[in-house]
């Protein structure tokens, strides 16, 4: 049988209960794991509560009672048809993504073998069950940009929410890219920021957006859509472009519908991009939706072998205690929140 945590209908705080159904079986190209560990991101909690209901529907990952979860560690323990890359037995980790079949909160679940990477055998599961998604978006959102290892060298990058899990894993990229990062972040978090490998790290406050210098490569906002307008202000004039993963479509649509939800979009990524453009005219403008992404995570992988990525843990819960790490992430409580199913 598969153990898996669903969230009985859209509330908040999450509904959430642990039930047991039959354990599916891998089609041509998959793989079952056996989850040894799986995260609480910040999009689960918003998810448990019916943000993005509308989109994902589309996706047929919006039907409640829902499975959430994306990232996945853990033992294979069967193969489908055609699968070469991993045996049973095998120690994997990797992303499953937002759709029909549901998420990772489970004993149990069904990966596309291009979702997985094998795990380095010294390595915590905990600690790994922390990247495959954050690590997936915070490179798309880069990769966005057109900020790459061979450009990125001296570059000046600005990233709003720094402290956040993707911002501490763009930082730990750009850095060994060699950029110059200034990271703004939440109150008491300059050091962490500066440690990571930022060279200037300011705290978030009244006017701290609007004084600084307007000559930025790249901006990644990490934090809030309410700023995206200001940041884009920041840009240098030979800038390559702007990321945003806050930005505001599946809640357009969830608040405005499908006509008023795909024009208020439209509406206000222009709104940005006409900024973005007038201070240089050859940047790109991007909002980053997360999908797996196979370069991405053989990015993710590299880093991981050379033991150069990490994000703190605030919470480890078995998944009978899952509403203890739904809570440690809606309260914003410093570190990321583990199940272990
Ligand atoms: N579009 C996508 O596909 C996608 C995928 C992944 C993540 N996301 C979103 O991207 C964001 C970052 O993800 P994450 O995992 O890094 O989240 P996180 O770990 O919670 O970090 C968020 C960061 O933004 C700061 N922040 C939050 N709200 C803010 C506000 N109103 N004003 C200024 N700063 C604010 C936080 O400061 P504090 O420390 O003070 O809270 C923290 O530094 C989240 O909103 C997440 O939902 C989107």
């Amino acid at each position: 049988m598969r153990r898996e945590l669903i969230c009985i209908n859209p509330t908040s705080p999450a509904r959430l209960a642990v039930r047991s159904v039959e354990k599916p079986q891998p089609g041509h190209g998959e793989v079952l794991v056996c989850v040894q560990a799986t995260s609480v991101n910040p999009i689960d909690v918003k998810r448990a509560a019916g943000y993005g209901q509308r989109l994902l529907r589309l996706k047929g990952a919006a039907h409640f009672p829902l499975v959430l979860g994306n990232d996945v560690v853990g033992v294979v323990e069967a193969l489908g048809s055609g699968v070469k890359r991993f045996a049973p037995g095998q120690r994997v980790y990797g992303l499953v993504g937002t759709g029909r079949a549901g998420g990772a909160h489970a004993s149990h679940v069904v990966v596309p073998q291009d979702g997985l990477l094998s795990a380095p055998d010294d390595a915590d599961p905990s600690a790994l069950s922390v990247l495959p998604y954050s690590f997936t978006t915070a490179w798309l959102a880069l990769r966005s940009t057109g900020i790459r290892a061979d450009n990125a060298r001296d570059a000046r990058v600005l990233i709003h929410g720094a402290n956040g899990g993707l911002g501490r894993l763009a930082t730990q990229v750009l850095q060994s890219w060699g950029s110059r990062i200034t990271a703004i972040c939440a109150k008491g978090h300059r050091q962490t920021c500066l440690d990571l490998g930022a060279e200037v790290a300011v705290e978030y406050g009244p006017n701290c957006i609007a004084t600084l210098p307007a000559d930025f490569d790249v901006v990644l906002n990490f934090a809030n859509w309410d700023d995206d307008a200001l940041l884009a202000s920041r840009l240098g004039a030979k800038a390559l472009g702007q990321a945003t993963t806050v930005h505001p479509l599946l809640a357009n649509f969830d608040r405005l519908g499908w006509l008023g939800g795909a024009w208020a979009s439209r509406q206000d990524k222009r709104r940005v991009r006409t900024i973005v453009v007038s201070r240089a005219p050859k940047a790109r403008y991007g909002w980053t939706i997360f999908k797996p992404d196979r370069e991405a995570l053989e990015a993710l992988a590299q880093r991981v072998n050379g033991g150069r990525l990490a994000l703190p843990i605030g919470a480890i819960k078995p998944l009978t205690q899952a509403r203890a790490a739904f809570d440690h992430v809606s309260a914003g409580l410093p570190g990321r929140a583990v199940l272990l199913p």
